[in-house]
């Protein structure tokens, strides 16, 4: 891990595993390394990245202001899926935060994610700034081979992909506005709504459509595979079938996952959209899952998915 660090250190790229979805880091106060980040992605240059650090005690680092809130939810979820949107400090530049006066950081649950931190930290590190690891627009990887695929014909020979095996949750973290008098859920993952409430005693609200606040994850084509995604439709044979282990699959209906129960959905959705495109399926029908938890994650991301470009 040592070895990453000084990668990371160098200005090179580190793709790592989390455990919501691989991350394509760089050190965060290196604006020449994060602007490979864009470039590698393909992602427009105002979009804010989240940094990623060991600890909360690092939280003063990137933040000016924490709430008491915020502060309860850090003790209580990091390590952990979720991203704190903060008012930034000195140090969070204008290329991390795009322009914004806000920054977001997280501490994943991973320990090869919180050994390549340490690591970085204990080099003189501040943090590192890390998307998920696709090109713009395109599902997240959700597997070091899945890196691999969508970003081998972008990355340099000093940048690292680490292997860290199948990401635990498998849907990005959720982010929390803790900006305002209440927290604000920006994208929801797996800390639920509830969980947030129930930590802070206080109401939490959800993004409305006026939001003023960037999160790339809410334009509509995002989480996209080329395969098209279809919601709320009968699988016709031919088609990829994405649903419950407890519904049947049609005659002629190509099955790319049965996942028993919401978490374990969450966990193969992105590998099971990504099957569907390697084996150049034209639809995958969706069956998304009811309820709250996790499940508004997923239908989340399955309508993103589905949003497409229809030319
Ligand atoms: O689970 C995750 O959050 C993964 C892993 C790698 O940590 N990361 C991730 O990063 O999903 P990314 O860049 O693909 O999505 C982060 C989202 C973007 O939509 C970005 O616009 C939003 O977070 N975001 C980052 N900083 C923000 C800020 N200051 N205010 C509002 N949104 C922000
Ligand atoms: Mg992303």
């Amino acid at each position: 891990m040592l070895d990453a660090a000084a990668h990371l250190k160098a200005g090179d790229l580190v793709a790592f595993p989390t455990e919501t979805v691989y991350g394509l880091g760089a050190d965060a106060s290196n604006p020449e390394a994060v602007a490979r980040i864009y470039s590698v992605k393909g992602r427009p240059n105002d979009h804010p990245l989240i940094v990623h650090i060991a600890s909360m005690d690092r939280m003063g680092d990137w933040a000016s202001e924490v709430p008491e809130y915020a502060i309860a939810l850090a003790h209580n979820f990091w390590p952990g899926p979720m991203t704190l949107v903060l008012k930034r400090s000195e140090l969070a530049g204008d290329f991390i935060t795009g322009g914004q006066d806000t920054v977001g950081v997280r501490v994943p649950d991973h320990v090869v994610a919180l050994a390549l931190l340490e690591a970085f930290e204990k080099a003189g590190g501040k943090g590192v700034a890390a998307p998920s690891a696709n090109r713009f627009g395109h599902v997240s990887p959700t597997t070091a081979a899945a890196v691999v695929d969508e970003l081998s014909g972008y990355l340099s020979k000093d940048d690292l992909v680490l292997d860290g095996g199948a990401c635990a949750v498998g849907v990005e973290s959720t982010i929390i506005d803790c900006t305002g008098l209440l927290p604000r859920v920006l994208r929801p993952g797996a800390i639920s709504t509830t969980m947030i409430e129930e930590v802070t005693g206080l109401k939490a609200l959800d993004v409305d459509g006026e939001d003023v606040i960037r999160v790339s994850g809410s334009l509509e084509n995002h989480y996209s595979p080329a395969a098209k995604v279809l919601l709320c439709e009968t699988p016709l044979p031919g088609q990829g079938f994405i649903a419950h282990a407890s519904i049947q699959t049609p005659k002629g209906v190509i099955r790319l996952a049965s996942p028993r129960n919401d978490e374990e959905f969450a966990q193969v959705f992105y590998s099971a959209l990504r099957d569907a495109d390697t084996r150049n399926l034209r639809e995958v029908v969706v069956v998304q899952p009811i309820g709250s938890g996790i499940a508004v994650a997923i239908r989340d991301r399955a309508f993103r998915a589905s949003y497409k470009k229809n030319f």
